[in-house]
């Protein structure tokens, strides 16, 4: 048995792969690949799409939504000339059965591998570091005893622009697909883009990119146009091109674009042989010959191969855990990074969301995954949402890459990000140099980063209702809450529990920046928020979440439904706003109403009408979603929360419902992937209680890192060191924990032998014993051992 072994797939023993054994997964069970640039999602049926810098805005390979049919893909048919008999490398788009069928998601490739009719088949695919291109590496191995003759057609639908592109007539009059002989294969244009011109037009301007698809082998033909490969009337399942062993060489202009390259390989009894085809978008046409001709050879697709693993590993592996639970380590160690990085940040887009935006709050918490490995990259994300503020503090909800385009609202917690995440990448590096880096504002002039956090704080407090709540506005963190405060008189209780946390660790980086006026007044707002939230907002055993234009409240005992939120409890114990007796009381009532079966619900009862007045939330089914659903960004707050309010037993029985791993075994009710996180998952009211949804493109999977590292082995950093306070379960022997801390290496291991969950008796540094619990900042680039006896 594999590691978490269910029907359709499991972890390899170190966990770096998942290994899926069908086609058949209850749901699309993808990877989603990004080098930071260059992206594709890739269904274990051979579904999904391309695309470079945003999936919405420039996408290459044309689908469109449909998890049920996942019918459109990339794809190589293979033809056995002798027999006539044509299949697929992946399940689709032929769909028949192989004898033997594995597709192995890993770190940036996955590879199906299957046996149908004695031909091997291994196809590998994976974005090379550094260059906007994929490629498709292909090993055939003939395990019969006759000697065979094959063709492989590759093919795909070319978009080169906004997907989806629903009205298909229209965008493909501007592509020209050309065949170079020089390159095997192709290079692709399109006469016009969606994007504004420098009149700022529309659709007046040419795709700034080339397209290019090639081959390590001569092709033999090739076509760049639908109707003769597909034909009238058939479909992918069926194309008349393959069966007929003819590709017309249709090109230019006056198609519908595809691309299909036909190469030969003839192989004898237990021969195998290699190939690789590149796909890609450059920046123009040379550079699209050079990368052509540079990756169409197999030994430097071999070599990219390799860079691109040398190209993760920093990124995961300067932080590695080894604890009694291998659902939190493959996840910690692996799974979450990668999805955080090659998902959320990078690629921006999955099965169930496909974006290309950024949001100004998503990306920003995002980023806090590369805190221990490369927090250069978490500066860069803080510089650019930086620059996406007005000078007035307020910011874009979210914004376009390439049309440079955003939403701007009316959102009540957007705009504190920017200080939450600065002051945690301070937190990490105690590089304060960061607060003096001059951004431009998105309306024109420009600040230091540290002017630009203030200005977001300052914008808050000029939003506080006249009885000295935050206003909720458009909506806070809940996005679905937003019909109650259009007005600007509905408060929200969490972003007034939110902003005092930001400003306990703000306060100190105003006082080093000698502004100790503003210091002195968010001292000032502080109490007035503890005081204000603790007189309005307690309803009795919780805190309620929110009050609308109109005077009502919500998430209170007196409401029909929504009853109670999680998020007003949770952050009233994180922020230090509810005293020890309200902490108790606020979580016990998230135990009781909240806490299911696959972890916390956003809310409790679920809304069953459509409200206006209430905001989408109510316009989702009961369960679903933020309407009573377990919304995993936010149940990772609640783990954390009950860690503060001294239920570590309770936080650890929450993070394994919501661990992935751990829902291997009810995969038929939950049924999608069981190595990233899902957004959310069925609340009870749902017929489909359980059933997870909307993975990979969620802010989740750097939350549950979070969680795991920093609360629930509790080593976290502080100015001067790294705390050491696990709050484990008591059951553990105990773990190591070996990272990275601001250049120097700790390799920490603790031993739990007392089996408490939390407390530490002793710990040495390098076999010398240290007073308190925090290990000093060294910094002297070498690695120190570490031994902490908890009791
Ligand atoms: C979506 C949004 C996120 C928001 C969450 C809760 O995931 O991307 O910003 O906080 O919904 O509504």
């Amino acid at each position: 048995m594999g590691l978490f072994e269910n029907e359709y797939g499991y972890f390899s023993d170190d966990g770096s792969e998942y290994i899926i054994k069908t086609p058949f997964t209850p749901r699309p069970w993808v990877n989603a690949i990004s080098n930071g640039e260059y992206s594709f999602i890739v269904s274990q049926t051979g579904g999904g799409y391309s695309w470079r810098f945003s999936a919405g805005e420039n996408r290459l390979t044309r689908s469109f939504q449909d998890i049920i049919e996942d019918r459109w893909g990339k794809y190589i048919y293979i033809r056995d000339n002798d027999t006539a008999q044509c299949w697929s490398l992946s399940y689709k788009p032929m769909c028949r059965e192989p004898e033997h069928y594995e597709v192995h998601h890993g770190i940036g490739y996955t590879t199906f591998i299957q046996e149908y009719k004695g031909i091997e088949s291994r196809w590998t695919l994976f974005a090379v570091p550094g260059q906007p291109l994929e490629i498709w590496r292909v090993k055939l191995i003939n395990k019969s005893d006759r000697k065979r003759s094959l063709d492989l057609f590759t093919y795909m639908e070319w978009t080169l622009g906004n997907a989806p592109d629903e009205h298909r007539e229209f965008h493909k009059l501007f592509i020209d697909t050309q065949y170079n002989n020089d390159i095997n294969g192709f290079t692709v244009r399109k006469y016009m883009s969606d994007l504004a011109n420098a009149k700022g037009q529309h659709s007046n301007r040419s795709w700034d990119y080339v397209a290019f698809h090639t081959s390590s082998l001569k092709p033999v033909s090739y076509d760049g146009d639908k109707e003769s490969f597909i034909g009238m009337y058939c479909d992918e399942k069926n194309p008349k091109a393959v069966h007929d062993r003819v590709l017309a060489r249709n090109v230019g202009r006056f198609g519908d674009a595809i691309a299909s390259l036909q190469v030969s390989v003839n192989l004898e009894p237990y021969e195998q042989e290699s190939l690789c085809f590149t796909l890609g978008c450059a920046d123009n046409g040379e550079q699209a010959i050079v990368l052509a001709k540079r990756y169409n050879d197999t030994r430097e697709c071999e070599a990219a191969f390799e860079s691109m693993k040398n190209f993760w590993k920093p990124l995961l592996q300067n932080e590695i855990i080894r604890t009694p639970d291998k659902a939190m380590d493959f996840m910690t160690n692996t799974w979450l990074k990668y999805q955080a990085i090659s998902c959320r940040i990078w690629g921006r887009a999955g099965y169930y969301q496909v974006s290309g935006g950024y949001g100004y709050r998503d990306q920003l918490q995002d980023s806090l995954i590369f805190l221990e490995s490369a927090p250069e990259y978490t500066k860069e994300r803080i510089l650019i949402h930086a620059g996406k503020q007005h000078s007035d503090g307020t910011v874009l909800h979210w914004w376009m890459p390439l049309g440079n385009w955003g939403s701007i609202t009316t959102c009540s917690d957007d705009l504190l990000w920017l200080p939450y995440v600065t002051e945690n990448y301070i937190k990490e590096t105690d590089d304060y140099s960061i607060l003096d880096e001059v951004v431009p504002y998105y309306d024109g002039g420009e600040d230091t980063l540290y002017c630009h956090c203030v200005k977001a704080i300052e914008r808050s407090f000029m939003r506080f209702s006249p009885r000295g709540i935050p206003l909720i506005g458009e909506n806070d963190w809940n996005d679905g809450l937003n019909g109650i405060g259009l007005d600007m008189k509905g408060e929200s209780f969490w972003v007034g529990e939110f902003l005092y946390a930001i400003l306990t660790d703000f306060i100190p980086i105003m006082r080093l920046k000698a502004d100790d006026i503003l210091a002195d007044k968010c001292v000032d707002v502080q109490s007035v928020l503890k005081e204000n939230i603790n007189k309005f907002g307690w309803d009795g055993q919780w805190y309620i979440q929110a009050t609308t234009d109109w005077g009502d409240k919500i998430g209170s005992k007196d409401n029909k439904e929504g009853w109670i939120y999680l998020n007003p409890q949770t952050w009233a114990v994180i922020s230090g706003i509810a005293d020890e007796k309200r902490r108790k009381q606020c979580m016990d009532a998230v135990t009781e109403y909240l806490f299911k079966d696959c972890g916390t619900l956003l809310l409790y009862p679920a809304y069953s009408e459509p409200s206006e007045a209430l905001g989408y939330i109510s316009r989702y089914a009961p369960g679903l979603r933020e309407n009573g659903g377990v919304y995993t960004h936010a149940a990772t707050w609640a783990v954390v929360a009950y860690i503060m309010a001294g239920q570590p037993e309770k936080a650890y029985e929450l993070y394994q419902k919501i661990c992935p791993p751990n829902r291997s075994y009810d995969i038929d009710s939950y049924k999608v992937e069981p190595y990233v996180t899902p957004g959310n998952t069925d609340g009870p009211q749902s017929p489909n209680f359980g059933r997870g949804g909307w993975t990979w493109y969620s802010g989740s999977a750097q939350w549950l890192h979070r969680v795991a590292v920093q609360w629930i082995l509790g080593i976290r950093p502080e100015k001067d060191g790294l705390l050491i306070a696990p709050a484990i379960p008591s059951a553990w022997d105990g773990f190591r924990y070996t990272r990275l801390f601001r250049g120097t290496i700790y390799d920490i291991l603790i031993n739990n032998n007392a089996h408490v969950n939390s407390g530490i008796k002793e710990i040495k540094l390098d076999d010398k014993k240290i007073d308190g619990n925090k290990l000093p900042d060294l910094r002297d680039g070498k690695c120190h051992k570490v031994e902490v006896i908890m009791g």
